[in-house]
C-alpha cells in the first residue's frame, strides 16, 4: 500500500547572531577583580589578621588565559561590572509596555536569521526561547519575542542550561517531521552577565553576553542553501558540579552576602573529567548510527567554554589534534555564552562549507546536558 502521509524533513535554513557592542579584555576584568582584592583586604584586615576572615587572591591574565583560552567577553553592561564596589550589571527596570531586555537582543538575532532565508515573520509558526536563564517566570519570553516580530501561532521557554539551543533545535525538527510546523525559529537570548559571580575568582571570567537564532524548516518551503538535519541526539544526565540555586522560592539576592549558591557554581575540574569522556562517546556512538565515519566530518561546531575541553573532545573524535578549520573556536572573544557558543561557531564559520559537507553542532553543560545536531551542507 502506498503511504500517503508526506514525508517532512527538517532542516536548519539561517542562523542569526547579536552580539553586544561592548566587550571586557582580561586585562580589564582583572585590574577591576585585583582591586576589589586589595580593597576587600584592606577593610578586613583586622579580622584576616585574627584569622576570623579569609584574605581573597588575585586574579591572573595568564590563569585565565591559559585555563581557559578566554581572552576577552561582550556584555551589556559593562561599567557596573567592571567597577569594584559593584561587579554586577546593571539596568534600569523597564516598564511592562517595553521590549524586555531579554526579548530585545533575541529578536534582533532572530531578524536577522529571517532576513538570512528570506522568511517573512508571518511564515512562522513558532518561536522557542531556549535559553540558561530567563529574566522572569511569565509570561514566556518566546511570546514576546513572538509578538514583537509579528509571528501568528504560538511560543514557550525551555531552559537545558548549556544545551538549551540544542535542545530546542531538535524539538523544532520534531515539529517539523510530525508535519506540526514548517517553519520554527529558535532563539537564544544568552546574557549570562547576570549570573555570574564576578567576584568569584575561581569562575569571574568564564561567560560573556550574545543572543543567536536558528530557523528550523520544512526542507519544501527552504531557501536553495541550506543545511539537512541529518540527525539530532539528547542526553541528560543529574550532576551537582554545575549549579544556580536562583529561584522564586529562595528568598536571598543573588548578590547578597553568603548567597553566592544563587549565581552559578561550578566543580571545574570534575566538569572537565566527566563530561570530556560523555560527549566525545556521544558523538562517536551517534555518527556511527548515522553511518557518518567520525573522521570524515568537515567541521566541529562545539560547545564554547574551555578551549582544553574543545581540544580533547575534537581529538577523540576526529582521531587527530583538530586545526581552527576543523574545529574553530570563538570563546576567545566571546567567553562562554552557553548554549548560543555552538550556534555562534556555526553562524559565523560554515558559508565556507561545500555541498555535500557533514558537520557536528554540539552542547554540553550543566545538568548534565548534552546534544548532538548532524548537519549536511545542500546548495
Ligand atoms: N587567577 C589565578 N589563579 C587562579 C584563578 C584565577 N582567576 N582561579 C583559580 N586559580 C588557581 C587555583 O587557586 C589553583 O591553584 P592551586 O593549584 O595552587 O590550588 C589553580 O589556579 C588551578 O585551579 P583550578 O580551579 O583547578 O583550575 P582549572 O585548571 O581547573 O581551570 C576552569 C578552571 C574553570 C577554567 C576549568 O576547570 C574549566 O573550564 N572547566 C570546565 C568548565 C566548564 O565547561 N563549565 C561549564 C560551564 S557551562
Amino acid at each position: 500500500m502506498q503511504d500517503l502521509q508526506p514525508t517532512h524533513r527538517p532542516v536548519i535554513s539561517a542562523t542569526g547572531l547579536f552580539t553586544p557592542a561592548e566587550s571586557i579584555t582580561n586585562e580589564e576584568l582583572v585590574a577591576s577583580f585585583n582591586s576589589f582584592v586589595e580593597r576587600h583586604n584592606q577593610r578586613h584586615a583586622e579580622a584576616i589578621e585574627a584569622g576570623e576572615v579569609e584574605a581573597l587572591h588575585p586574579s591572573s591574565v595568564e590563569f585565565i588565559e591559559k585555563a581557559s583560552g578566554i581572552k576577552a567577553r561582550h556584555v551589556m553592561s559593562k561599567e557596573p561590572i567592571l567597577d569594584p564596589e559593584i561587579m554586577a550589571p546593571r539596568w534600569d527596570e523597564r516598564p511592562d509596555d517595553q521590549l524586555s531586555i531579554m526579548a530585545e537582543i533575541g529578536v534582533i538575532a532572530a531578524r536577522q536569521a529571517l532576513e538570512r532565508a528570506g522568511r517573512k515573520p508571518e511564515d512562522v509558526d513558532a518561536v522557542l526561547c531556549a535559553a540558561s536563564n530567563m529574566q522572569r517566570a511569565y509570561p514566556a519570553m518566546a511570546i514576546e519575542i513572538q509578538e514583537a516580530l509579528g509571528i501568528e501561532g504560538f511560543g514557550f521557554d525551555m531552559n537545558v542550561a548549556c544545551s538549551s539551543a540544542t535542545f530546542g533545535i531538535q524539538t523544532a525538527a520534531d515539529y517539523v517531521r510530525a508535519g506540526n510546523a514548517k517553519s520554527v525559529l529558535v532563539v537564544s537570548p544568552e546574557i549570562t552577565s547576570g549570573h555570574l559571580n564576578w567576584r568569584d575568582r575561581d569562575s569571574h571570567f568564564i561567560f560573556g553576553d550574545v543572543a543567536t537564532a536558528v530557523l528550523v524548516e520544512d526542507e519544501a518551503i527552504a531557501p536553495k542553501e541550506h543545511w539537512e538535519i541529518l540527525g539530532t541526539k539528547l542526553k541528560t544526565v543529574f550532576s551537582n558540579n554545575i549549579r544556580n540555586n536562583f529561584g522564586f522560592l529562595n528568598r536571598a539576592h543573588p548578590e547578597s552576602a553568603g548567597a553566592a549558591d544563587k549565581l552559578f557554581v561550578q566543580e571545574g575540574r570534575k566538569v572537565f573529567k566527566e563530561v570530556v569522556p560523555m560527549v566525545a562517546q556521544m558523538i562517536v556512538d551517534e555518527a556511527s548510527k548515522l553511518q557518518i565515519d567520525p573522521a570524515n566530518i568537515r567541521r566541529l561546531w562545539l560547545h564554547q567554554a574551555n578551549a582544553g575541553m574543545n581540544r580533547l573532545i575534537a581529538q577523540r573524535v576526529l582521531g587527530h589534534e583538530a586545526d581552527e578549520d576543523e574545529s574553530p573556536t570563538v570563546l576567545d572573544t566571546y567567553g562562554n555564552t552557553s548554549s548560543a557558543g555552538s550556534i555562534i561557531a556555526f553562524h559565523q564559520h560554515s558559508d565556507d562549507l561545500e555541498p555535500g559537507d557533514t558537520g557536528l553542532i554540539c552542547s554540553f553543560g550543566a545538568g548534565y546536558s548534552a546534544g548532538t545536531v548532524f548537519v549536511r551542507k545542500v546548495a
